[in-house]
């Protein structure tokens, strides 16, 4: 399954400062690049942090636009995604999936929003290879994860990873705002995942960066 990994970043690697602001970090010519690339995809994929701290729609907003919407996909392992959320209280126009380790919880049943149980691993949460195979199973044939870090760091360190579509804003946030990329726990630089840059543009104020898994 093609897997795009989207970052949207300070110059540093940041996504938000330390209490959680992140909106806007890019500007509108790049979140406009965001909307095109989430239409060439099938899900769209975030951790249950960035739905709850963003409550975000992850549709496509683009003027003109009237082709299907992927389908978003919350990472969410004990069901915290709240009805109030806009993803939740959406689903009924767009398909919403909710990937769980436990059985489906009636909240979001009864919103319309698709329970998918995975098995857990050692951190309590969904094993990727598997949330993957139960989403192609979904007929979802391709993801576009936008985050938040520990998602992307999950993406990473199971060489799910195909491509990266970077945008970097020229600001700095500094240590203590949110790392684009969470822990990888590499035991050595040999074992860091790699890229080939395969574009890279001035977007406005910002640059997208786009690369390839070696
Ligand atoms: N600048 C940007 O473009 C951008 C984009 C996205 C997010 N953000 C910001 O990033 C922040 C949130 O990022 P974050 O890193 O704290 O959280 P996150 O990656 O959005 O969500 C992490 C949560 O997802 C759940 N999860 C389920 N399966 C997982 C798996 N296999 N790997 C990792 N997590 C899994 C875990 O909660 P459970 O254990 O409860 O399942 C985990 O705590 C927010 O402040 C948001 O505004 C910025």
């Amino acid at each position: 399954m093609p897997v795009t990994l989207k970052l949207a970043t300070s110059l540093d690697g940041r996504i938000a400062t330390a209490t959680g602001e992140s909106r806007w970090i890019t500007g509108e010519a790049a979140r406009a690049a965001v909307h095109r690339l989430r239409a060439d995809h099938q899900g769209v994929v975030v951790g249950v942090e960035t739905a709850l701290a963003d409550d975000p729609e992850l549709t496509v907003r683009l003027p003109g636009y009237n082709g299907p919407q992927p389908a978003r996909v919350v990472l969410d392992s004990r069901q915290r995604l709240h009805a109030g959320c806009k993803l939740v209280a959406t689903a009924r126009q767009v398909p919403t999936y909710v990937v769980a380790t436990e059985a489906p919880a009636a909240h979001l049943l009864e919103a319309g929003v698709y329970v998918l149980t995975v098995p857990a691993v050692g951190d309590g949460r969904p094993e990727l290879k598997s949330v993957v195979e139960a989403l192609r199973a979904e007929g979802i044939g391709s993801l576009f994860v936008e985050g938040g870090g520990q998602v992307a760091a999950s993406f990473l360190r199971c060489g799910l990873v195909d491509r990266l579509e970077w945008f970097r804003a020229p600001m700095v946030i500094g240590g203590e705002g949110r790392p684009a990329i969470g822990a990888l726990a590499l035991a050595e630089l040999a074992a860091a995942p790699r890229f080939r840059r395969v574009q890279a543009q001035p977007l406005g104020e910002d640059l997208w960066e786009r690369y390839e898994r070696i």
